[in-house]
């Protein structure tokens, strides 16, 4: 490196981490600023000893930290609110507790990619590689088994004799002074520089790829691993559509099930199928319970069609109109096993009973709303009747 006359600062070395501490000690206690220690690793108790205040670089961390949770939940309730709303089970489109998790993840990826380049450009000043201190002898003794204690000419109250007095007081050795380097914007890219960002990031993506691609998929033992069998989802060399998964023979019936034969037909069957349960307060116990959970979030709890969804899907109509009334159960049926129009199928949450339960507690309810007057004659006698 080139150098030039101008002084730069002076340096000490010292032998033990305790003659280091208390010349750190000393040379704060002078006043002076522009000061700096360099030891081969962490020295206990060496920032109270320079009274070395908290590092700035929090305030990064916070303010990225921050400005990545506004952008998280700004893009969220974009999405969301604006641009695209979603009615999901009727909750509201700006829904905080499932905005967490993404809020979370941004917050910290901010935070730390700004951590990381805030540190390297604001604190060690890339692409600026040079600094006078590199290539002296100092530098080398104490990245190895000295302890050095820097004083810089910038400092207000330099003087290189008082420096030096106070250096050979507190018995430091070599000590010497350092001269100030030839800087140019060209240093960011000497070859040799370059060579070593690239060669870095060579090695620690091509060791990052090893390691994640290669070395953990090397099987220690194959022992059962590749098999003459059927793999789902795999080629077959033994069929000749090459495919290993089969459909099952045409017209077969799995034990206990019984197919609907009017599965997957949009219009509602002439003839529909018959209720197969029979009323009980058991069926009407489980048919209200699925009602509750499955058709009353649009249909509302009593089927009038009121539900707390309001307008946020399309209203569905009451189930008590005098054409629902005359429909047969099985057609009720056909509607929640394939459903009908913008009504999805509930085939896949509820079993073939729990169906026909819902079916017979919509009975239930029309029922309850139209009763006749004799109807309820009835009622009122047989349970007087009983005692209660
Ligand atoms: C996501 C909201 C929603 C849910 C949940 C829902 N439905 Fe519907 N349902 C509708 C809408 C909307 C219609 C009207 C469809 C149309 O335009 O034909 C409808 C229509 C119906 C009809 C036919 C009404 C008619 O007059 O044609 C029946 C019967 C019915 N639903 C029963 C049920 C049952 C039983 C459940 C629970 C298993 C259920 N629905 C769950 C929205 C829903």
């Amino acid at each position: 490196m080139e150098r030039n006359t101008k002084l730069h600062g002076l340096v000490a070395l010292f032998d033990t981490p305790d003659q280091i501490i208390h010349a750190a000690e000393k040379v704060s206690h002078s006043g002076y600023k522009d000061f700096d220690v360099h030891t081969p690793y962490p020295v206990h108790g060496m920032d109270d000893a320079m009274k070395l205040k908290p590092s700035k670089l929090g305030y990064v961390t916070l303010v990225f930290g921050l400005s990545g949770a506004a952008f998280a939940l700004l893009l969220m309730w974009w999405t969301m609110v604006v641009d695209y709303p979603m009615n999901i089970g009727g909750k509201p489109f700006f829904s905080l507790p499932a905005f967490i998790p993404v809020t979370f993840e941004l917050t910290v990826l901010f935070a730390t990619l700004a951590t990381v380049i805030g540190m390297i450009t604001f604190f060690f000043r890339f692409p600026d590689n040079k600094h006078p201190l590199h290539d002296t002898p100092y530098m080398q003794a104490v990245s190895r088994d000295k302890y050095g204690v820097f004083i810089g000419a910038s400092d207000p109250k330099f003087d290189v004799k008082e420096v030096r007095a106070l250096f050979e007081s507190l018995g430091g050795k070599k000590i010497s002074e350092i001269m100030e380097i030839e800087k140019t914007w060209q240093d960011a890219f000497n070859p040799k520089f370059i060579g070593i960002l690239v060669t870095t990031a060579i090695l620690v993506s091509g060791g990052t790829y090893f390691a994640l691609n290669k070395l953990l998929y090397i099987t220690p033992f194959n022992w059962m691993e590749h098999q003459f069998r059927g793999v789902p989802q795999e080629k077959s060399d033994f069929f000749a559509d090459s495919r290993m998964m089969r459909e099952p023979v045409a017209g077969t019936v799995a034990r206990g099930h019984m197919p609907y034969e009017f599965k997957d037909s949009v219009a509602q069957p002439a003839d529909p199928v018959e209720n197969p349960l029979v009323n009980s307060p058991e069926i009407f116990k489980l048919g209200q319970k699925k009602y509750l959970t499955f058709c009353s979030p649009c249909h509302g709890d009593y089927g009038d069609g009121d539900s707390r969804l309001n307008q946020q899907f399309p209203n569905p109509p009451s189930l008590h109109t005098t054409k629902l009334r005359d429909w047969k159960d099985g057609n009720i049926y056909h509607v929640i096993t394939n459903g009908q129009n913008v009504m999805p199928s509930y085939s896949h949450q509820m079993t073939v009973k729990e169906r026909w339960a819902v079916v017979s507690y919509i009975r239930a309810l029309q029922k309850a709303k139209n009763a006749s007057e004799t109807e309820i004659e009835q009622f009122r006698k047989e349970n007087t009747s009983n005692g209660n």
